[in-house]
């Protein structure tokens, strides 16, 4: 059985991975809208990825007999200046989620909960790869600057990203 303190914090993580897949099934929405569906199709496999993450939460807080209490999600911001503009907010919000992450991984120490610090490594591996992607997209976009052309490639290249279940 697992403690209601992490209960409750993992129902936060939850809605947090909720609101993650929100965001950028905006931006994906957002990008769709001006035609540069290569970069609409990246984050529409980021929005997924991100409901992969909540719900592999829920299966484990029901496999430890815990509650799963959904929340409303809050808004997102729906327009970004530029292709540039997104991928930063997103290095910043992945950034932030690592922290969240972190910090739930020293709650399931503090509560001796060696369950959940086990479940949570896979999370910690998983943020080092949504860290490191997003890194290597706004490398390419430094390069490309305001080359247009650039940015038709680059926009092909996010085109082929396919769907991988995480391995959490
Ligand atoms: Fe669920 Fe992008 O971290």
């Amino acid at each position: 059985m697992i403690s209601k303190k992490l209960e409750a914090a993992l129902n936060e993580q939850i809605n947090a991975e909720f609101w993650s897949g929100y965001l950028y099934l905006s931006m994906s929405c957002h990008f769709e809208a001006q035609g540069l569906n290569g970069v609409a199709n990246w984050f529409r496999i980021q929005f997924q990825e991100e409901q992969a993450h909540a719900l592999a939460l829920i299966d484990y807080l029901h496999a430890r007999g815990g509650q799963v209490l959904l929340g409303s999600i809050a808004n997102v911001p729906t327009s970004w200046a530029s292709v540039k503009e997104a991928f930063l907010a997103t290095y910043e919000h992945e950034q932030k989620v690592t922290g969240l992450i972190n910090a739930l991984y020293g709650l399931a120490e503090e509560e001796k909960d060696y369950a959940t610090r086990q479940k949570l490594n896979a999370f910690v591996a998983e943020q080092v790869e949504e860290e490191e992607n997003v890194t290597h997209i706004l490398d390419s976009l430094n390069l490309i600057g305001e080359d247009r052309s650039g940015m038709y490639q680059l926009d092909l290249e996010l085109a082929k990203r396919t769907y991988t279940a995480p391995a959490l």
